[in-house]
């Protein structure tokens, strides 16, 4: 098992990457080193969702550093200031929509940012001869979509060619080519993996659980693409982050996991079992709430099924899910319903100016 001490979480202000930090530290591991989360807290970096991280574990476990990871001087810096031995890179522009509307952000973090990580752990960790210690992991965290859309029937497996399909996904893809060409050119100590969609706490709401949630409690419509019967694999954030740090540990040099709930779900139907549990949980009319579902313009490029097949990491390295889809959506909206203080934080600003401009039509 691989000893990892000074952990350089890019983008822990966002979804998955606070989830991870709160697992790492809450004592569902035996981590007991550092964590340095670096993030420029874009509109969807919130440091809400890691209140109270030092007073809670310490103040010699968690450090945060404001800025960017394209950033080469700020990014070199930080791995000699904290002596880093690991990456694990989530900083990403996430949301297919907005990279249809505006992809040049998306291929500025993603792929320059990546790039710029990369560089700046290669020199460092280089000792000679291009030869790395034992003691040093660059983990990136990708998504199932760089593997395109399926039909009907099959799943995508670690071999499965890349065919990626908006600019999100392809900014993806090259990030993760970069990983794995950093792997065989340089040697450099990399694992990857692409894990399909996740939801849970602290999620932005303009992804498709949490939006649909806060719209329900507000009375608003619920807008459907298409004729929501796109199909997505769904996966609780504690076992996708699970999955990370056995990898991190345990997985060779060079290797690569798919992550996957094993939970595909049409998002109609998805929408259906959520409304059940948004009208129990929040008293609410469910047959109200049912007639405010709308379908509206498709997502451009929209993929239509990923399906993961997560078989290698389950063999291989004995992780599996914990949570049934419908405990953890339980758990989700629970969550929503008494976190309103963090729904303010990110609901009051940049975000609300970004969908009157550009979902005026909702
Ligand atoms: P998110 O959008 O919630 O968070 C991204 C974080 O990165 C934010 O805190 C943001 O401030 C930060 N960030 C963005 N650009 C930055 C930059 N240039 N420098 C420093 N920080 C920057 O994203 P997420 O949903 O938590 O996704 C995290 C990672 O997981 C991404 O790489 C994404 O591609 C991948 N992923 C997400 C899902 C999912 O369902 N959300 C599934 C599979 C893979
Ligand atoms: O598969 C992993 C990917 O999952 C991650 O790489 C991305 O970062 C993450 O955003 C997510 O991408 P999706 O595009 O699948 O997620 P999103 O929540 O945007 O949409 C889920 C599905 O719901 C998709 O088929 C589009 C649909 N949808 C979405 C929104 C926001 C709607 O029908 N209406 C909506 O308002």
């Amino acid at each position: 098992m691989r000893k990892l001490n000074n952990i350089l979480v890019t983008g822990g202000a966002g979804f998955i990457g606070s989830n991870f930090i709160h697992f790492m530290l809450d004592g569902n591991t035996d981590f007991n080193g550092k964590i340095i989360n670096l993030d420029s807290l874009t509109y969807a970096g919130n440091l809400e969702s890691l209140k109270n991280i030092k007073k809670k574990y310490g103040e010699n476990r968690y450090f945060f550093e404001n800025g960017n990871i394209c950033d080469k001087e700020l990014v070199e810096s930080i791995f000699q200031k904290y002596n880093i031995d690991t990456v694990v890179h989530f900083a990403a522009e996430s949301h297919v929509d907005r990279s249809i509307f505006g992809p040049r952000a998306f291929i500025e973090t993603n792929i320059m940012g990546t790039f710029i990580l990369l560089e700046a752990a290669r020199h460092y960790w280089k000792k000679t001869d291009d030869i790395f210690s034992d003691e040093v992991l660059f983990h990136h965290i990708s998504t199932d979509e760089v593997y395109g859309s399926l039909g009907d029937t099959g799943y995508f497996t670690e071999t499965t060619a890349y065919d990626p399909r908006s600019p999100y996904s392809a900014s993806k893809a090259a990030s993760d080519h970069l990983v794995m060409s950093y792997y065989h050119t340089y040697g450099l100590p990399t694992t990857l993996s692409n894990c399909s969609n996740n939801y849970g706490p602290y999620q932005f709401p303009e992804k498709l659980i949490p939006l649909m949630i806060l719209n329900m409690l507000e009375g608003k419509t619920l807008p459907v693409y298409g004729d929501g019967k796109n199909i997505r694999d769904w996966l609780f954030v504690n076992d996708h982050n699970k999955a990370v740090w056995n990898i991190m540990q345990n997985a060779k040099y060079g290797e690569k996991y798919n992550i996957g709930g094993d939970n595909e779900l049409e998002n109609i139907k998805l929408l259906e079992t959520l409304i059940k549990i948004v009208s129990n949980q929040a008293n609410l009319d469910m047959e109200k709430i049912k007639k405010s579902i709308t379908f509206i313009k498709d997502r451009p490029g929209h993929d239509r099924r990923y399906a993961i097949d997560c078989s290698k990491i389950k063999n291989e390295l004995g992780w599996k899910q914990e949570y049934d889809f419908e405990s953890g959506l339980e758990h989700t909206v629970k969550w929503y319903l008494n976190n309103k203080q963090w729904i303010n934080s990110i609901t009051s600003g940049e975000y609300k100016n970004w969908i009157n401009k550009n979902y005026s039509e909702r």
